[in-house]
């Protein structure tokens, strides 16, 4: 297997709140290759943006610190290098759609000259050029070259998601971390947007990290899902595995279970029971555990190892523990 594009290990990442230490992140793992896509599913507060922050080194002293682990990337540990080296990876060749667009965009200039301004910096360009190229990615995720000229509060929310695209792609970057891209967006934009992603992975090789709420996107969009729940990442693997899988972790399954379908359309929903854990106190043993209708009494105690299936689909949960190959052989498909 070719070396990953990037790999988190261990990662663990702590906020200081109102006197209480938040464990936002607890010890997270995950490889991406070059120009795969992986899917980040949670719920909210369950540490995905955090995760995709650390990888952007954007956690505020003032806040949170990475408390253990590494980040691979191009053979650099990025928690550790230096800010000016951070600076030239950020934004050259790891960026990011914030989950608010405005984040990105600054209010005073207009779309264009901040999209060149980036490709200005990035590149080794004069101002025209970078203005033409700015103007072709403008194209490019969608928008009129002509509105250029506009400033940000001009656009709609669609087309500002897809500037906030424009501005990530501007560096060409191998990495592009977009979290929840679609959410603020109707639903016939979010298509387009989706689809531009798509296209990104077909046309440019980007590797991409989707984080989002919607299992649905996931598997329009990507090779590998991930899906964590309070502060780690429970059950990984391919779309099919996860997708056809019956042994899944129940935190997954409760995610599939609060999926409309045509049959279940006139039966309520199932939506998991309970609320995520605080994570300023977080439970012992396996952390769904409260929430588990399978929950065993070595769950309250122990973290639950990670089951791997074989092909990188790993399950972490006491259930699937002893013969994980026969649970494998024995899994039927949907
Ligand atoms: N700056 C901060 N200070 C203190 N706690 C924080 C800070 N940022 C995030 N948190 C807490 O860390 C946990 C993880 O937050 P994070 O934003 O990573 O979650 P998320 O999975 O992106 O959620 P969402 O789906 O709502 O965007 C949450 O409990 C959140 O309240
Ligand atoms: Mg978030």
């Amino acid at each position: 297997m070719t070396e990953p594009l990037i790999e988190i290990r261990n990662l663990h990442v702590h906020y200081a709140s109102e006197g209480k230490v938040v464990h936002a992140v607890n010890g997270v793992n995950l490889a991406i290759q070059k120009g795969e896509s992986i899917g980040i599913v949670g719920e909210t507060g369950a540490g995905k943006t955090t995760t995709a922050l650390s990888i952007m080194r954007l956690i505020q002293p003032s806040q949170g610190r990475y408390a253990d682990g590494e980040i691979w990337f191009e053979g650099k540990d990025l928690l550790k290098v230096k800010d000016a080296d951070m600076r030239a990876i950020r934004g050259n060749r790891i960026s990011m759609i914030f989950q608010d667009p405005m984040t990105s965009l600054n209010p005073v200039y207009t779309v264009g000259d901040q999209i060149a301004e980036v490709i200005w910096a990035h590149h080794k360009v004069t101002k025209d050029e970078a203005r033409k190229r700015a103007k072709s990615i403008m194209e490019l995720v969608g928008i009129p070259a002509e509105r250029s000229d506009d400033h940000p509060h001009q656009f709609s929310g669609g087309l500002r998601q897809r500037v906030g695209i424009a501005m990530a792609l501007a560096c060409d970057p191998a990495l592009l971390l977009a979290d929840e891209p679609t959410t603020a967006l109707d639903v016939t934009i979010q298509a387009q947007v989706l689809e531009l992603m798509k296209k990104l992975k077909r046309e440019l090789q980007t590797s991409l990290m989707l984080i989002t709420h919607d299992l649905g996107i996931v598997a329009e969009v990507c090779d590998k899902v991930a899906i964590m729940y309070a502060g780690e990442i429970v059950e990984f693997g391919s779309i099919e595995e996860v997708f056809r899988s019956r042994s899944r972790h129940p935190y997954t399954q409760g995610l599939f279970d609060s999926i409309p379908t045509m049959e279940k359309k006139k039966r309520r929903l199932t939506p998991i029971q309970g609320m995520a854990p605080d994570p300023a106190e977080l439970p012992t043993g396996c952390v769904f555990h409260p929430r588990c209708p399978h929950a065993m009494e070595q769950c309250s105690i122990q973290r639950p190892p990670a089951v791997d299936f074989g092909n990188g689909y790993k399950v972490s949960c006491f259930l699937y523990e002893s013969g994980a190959a026969e649970a494998g052989a024995g899994r039927e498909t949907r």
